[in-house]
């Protein structure tokens, strides 16, 4: 049984009033084709234009920065995993195909100066060219959608723009006459006459001719709020009722060169008029979901609106460049005039466009976050600059920073964290904000989300519940949560997980999407006293011992349970056999942040044995000691689910990956033992360093006894640790109150039902509710099972100030409880 008591007598702080809000990055997909449901993909002609500055490979498959920093290309199409997988036929302009119409690219007397391409058609007599869109394009019979086009023709040409099925079913078409003109404005509606999920559009010139395009869009009539967002996708959104959303990023805020950083002025104004650019998710982005666009949507949302800006560096994990001084006070004036275009009023410059734009009123631009997972003393001088003009020009506004700037004795109003972990890390870090300091600046988790050790699903989902309940015990300190990423078109990934998949036909959650709906449905106004006695769990532990540490590590003598065992999973680099001894050999690092990469290039990570399912047992080895090389052995090493996948977007995670595999790593570094948990290049230590006897220049006997709980350490035959597991709680709970309610949440990560004895200190009806989220923790959504993890609500009874709620196995449980009065 497990016991949780609730003083609602003793108020401990008002619950913040933003805590849970969104993130949304223009990240596999997310924007244009998605939430921006544009359906003409490369509307603008410019995908296959590679960003400036960048070397691109013979073969176009990638391009190198200045700097260094190399990114999948594929003629513009994105990722070869793509390109392979959603079996892209080549084209030279991506998305575009002809039959009997030459297309070229022209870069010359384009539509606008902003527009780096137009696309030039030569149609022989009933010539067409086509666009597939993202993966088709969706058509529901009756439904309108409204087409665009910029076109000019040196001699008048009919042309047919249709929406047509991959069979050649006519679904509408649109007769225009193309006038004899640089770039003319064509408009129509297009309603659809049938179903379909694939279809085109499609440019037919039956007499022929020569038909230049400066720009076209297609998109659905039907949006939410009618402002041209993707409505299924807002409602999911709007569902989980966010107080708050950070834009436009992310990494793409940084870029990965200084022109591909994010700009306000690049998205505002006619979409036409504003210039693409590539983001580092592997395509270009026609910034159609511009800065209204954003500010239109949070008004929709009902959400506080947090605008994230380039503060004068491009993204550091990724081989960064500098803005020089003039360039940072070029984006402090860019910001300032993007508050000034959210916020002044109609009648000064900034908001005349705004209202010109169709918003008359302010919108509530509340945040603003100076850079994006930005370190080190460039941030700090760019920070403080950045700081000190808005603060000067907007002092209402809050400030956010990306590291704990006060540490530097900066100004400091909100620092922002991010964390993408196990579900063990998060329920073990259900604790972190218990000790920060009460008088330092509040804390914004702006990105979090499991995605290791079982990314999507209910398991994850718990975990991640577990650390909410903690940042909801500290709402004194953290003020602001968002999950990351929120949104991906699952044919082109760049990240997994994301809360919500879409394509073209629909959408679905995974299991945490539906932890915030339900904690962001039932906030409480104020956070009181709550108490429980929550068992604790250890982290699990299976799999293979591994030799890592330094490039050329001997070893002989391998051994699990008294069996012998040889390499079987080179995870970075690789071993070799000489004269009865391996030998550690250097690999490229693979599925690890590039920024990482370099510090590996040194180690090495070799699996060995077979038994893969270990819990437990006796693992022997001999290792030569040499001065100065770092000994680490690993222990319990399990093959991962593969989710973030790092440098090698065009390769298939694999799931005995750097990125995946979490080893408990035996060091023996400068005669010191210790050992140590996580990602290789993140771990932490978890145990005291001991000296230790090792013998340099000859071969050292090194033992492990392994279990669930401990691991004995000898080396020499001598023990020197008993190093325990690290544990998380079991379940965790948080109680906040209205002047009419009781709200519990409890979550609890143990696979088996428990019952809860809950003592309140007030009375209550015996009806209450509990909105539940529980099933086979290794369960996910997906298309075809979308709700198979979905919360649930069910009406209860026998609440009082004792009673007995039976909480299921691995669940998320709200229970709303109402006052007696
Ligand atoms: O959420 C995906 C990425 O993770 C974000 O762009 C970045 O801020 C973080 O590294």
């Amino acid at each position: 049984m497990y016991n949780i008591t609730v003083q609602t007598e003793e108020k401990k702080f008002p619950a913040a009033p933003d805590l849970y809000g969104l993130f949304f990055e223009d990240i596999n997909r997310s924007g244009d084709g998605g939430l921006f449901p544009e359906m003409i993909r490369n509307r603008s002609f410019e995908d296959s234009l590679p960003p400036k500055r960048v070397t691109v490979s013979r073969d176009r498959s990638f391009f190198q920065t200045p700097e260094g920093f190399t990114l999948p290309f594929c003629h513009g199409e994105g990722t070869a995993n793509w390109v392979r997988k959603n079996q892209i036929p080549y084209t030279p302009i991506p998305g575009w195909y002809g039959e009997a119409a030459v297309m070229k690219l022209e870069c010359e007397n384009t539509l606008n100066s902003k527009r780096e391409a137009a696309l030039l058609v030569e149609f022989s007599e009933g010539g067409s060219i086509y666009n597939t869109g993202y993966m088709g394009m969706k058509q529901v019979a009756g439904e309108k959608y409204d087409f665009l086009m910029f076109a000019g023709a040196d001699r008048p040409v009919r042309l047919i723009v249709s929406l047509s099925g991959a069979d050649g079913t006519e679904y509408a078409r649109k007769e225009f006459a193309i006038r004899e003109n640089a770039y003319c404005r064509y408009e129509a509606t297009l309603t659809a006459s049938g179903d379909d999920t694939g279809a085109r559009l499609v440019f037919t010139a039956p007499e022929g001719g020569r038909v230049k395009f400066g720009f076209t869009s297609l998109k659905p009539a039907d949006t939410y709020n009618g402002h041209g967002l993707r409505r299924d996708l807002v409602e999911k959104l709007k569902a989980l009722n966010p107080q708050f959303l950070r834009f436009p990023g992310g990494c793409i805020v940084e870029g990965f060169t200084r022109e591909t950083a994010m700009r306000f002025p690049n998205t505002i104004g006619p979409e036409w008029e504003r210039p693409s650019h590539g983001l580092m998710w592997h395509y270009r982005t026609t910034n159609g979901l511009g800065f209204h666009e954003y500010l239109q949507l949070c008004e929709d949302l009902g959400a506080k609106a947090m605008y994230v800006f380039n503060c004068g560096i491009t993204c550091q994990g990724r081989f960064p460049e500098l803005f020089c001084e003039d360039e940072v006070d070029t984006l402090i004036q860019e910001t300032l005039d993007a508050i000034a275009y959210a916020i002044d009023p109609a009648d000064s410059p900034w908001g005349r466009k705004r209202a010109e734009a169709g918003h008359e009123a302010p919108f509530d631009l509340h945040y603003i976050e100076i850079g994006n997972e930005n370190f080190g003393p460039d941030y700090l001088a760019r920070y403080q600059k950045c700081y000190a003009a808005l603060k000067e020009k907007y002092p209402n506004l809050i400030y956010i920073s990306n590291t704990h700037t006060e540490a530097a004795g900066l100004p400091t109003e909100i620092v922002d964290e991010h964390f993408y972990d196990t579900p063990e890390f998060f329920a073990e870090a259900c604790s972190r904000y218990d000790s920060y300091d009460r008088s330092g600046p509040g804390i914004f988790v702006g990105e979090f989300a499991v995605t290791a050790g079982a990314p999507e699903s209910l398991y994850a989902a718990l975990g991640e519940a577990m650390f909410m309940v903690g940042l909801e015990r500290n709402q004194d300190v953290v003020k602001l949560a968002s999950y990351a990423p929120l949104l991906a078109n699952p044919h082109y990934v760049s990240w997994t997980p994301d809360l919500i998949f879409f394509d073209n036909n629909g959408s679905y959650c995974i299991p945490s999407y539906y932890v915030w709906k339900i904690f962001g449905r039932f906030r409480g106004d104020t956070v009181v006293a709550s108490q429980d006695d929550s068992p604790r769990l250890f982290f699990p532990v299976r799999g293979l011992p591994a030799v890592m540490g330094d490039v050329g590590v001997k070893w002989r003598e391998a051994a699990w349970n008294g069996y012998s065992i040889q390499p079987s999973h080179a995870i970075l680099g690789a071993a070799e056999f000489r004269d009865g001894v391996w030998t550690t050999i250097p690999g490229e690092p693979v599925g690890v942040h590039p920024y990482r990469a370099g510090q590996l290039r040194a180690k090495t990570f070799v699996a060995l044995g077979e038994d893969e399912l270990a819990t437990e047992g006796v693992f022997e080895i001999e290792l030569f000691a040499e001065e100065g090389r770092e000994l680490v052995l690993g222990l319990f090493c399990k093959k991962g689910e593969p989710a973030v996948h790092w440098t090698n977007h065009s390769a298939d995670p694999q799931p005995w990956s750097l990125a995946d595999v979490l080893p408990f790593q035996w060091v023996i570094r400068d005669g010191k033992s210790c050992v140590m948990y996580g990602r290789l290049g993140r771990e932490r230590m978890i145990s005291q360093p001991v000296c230790v006897d090792v013998n340099y220049g000859s071969f050292n006997q090194f033992r492990a006894e392994l279990s669930a709980r401990n691991m004995l350490l000898s080396v020499n035959g001598k023990q020197i640790a008993d190093v325990l597991v690290p544990q998380y709680p079991a379940a965790a709970c948080v109680a906040s109150e209205t002047g009419e309610e009781v709200i519990i949440k409890i979550v609890n990560m143990a696979a088996g039902a428990e019952e809860v004895q809950i003592t309140l200190d007030c009375d209550v009806e015996p009806e209450y509710t509990a909105h539940i989220l529980t099933g086979d923790p290794i369960g996910k959504n997906s298309f075809r099972q979308p709700e198979r993890i979905r919360d649930v609500s069910l009406q209860k009874t026998g609440a009082s100030r004792r009673f007995m709620y039976a909480m299921p196995g691995s669940s998320v449980n709200v229970l709303v409880l109402k006052k007696k009065h």
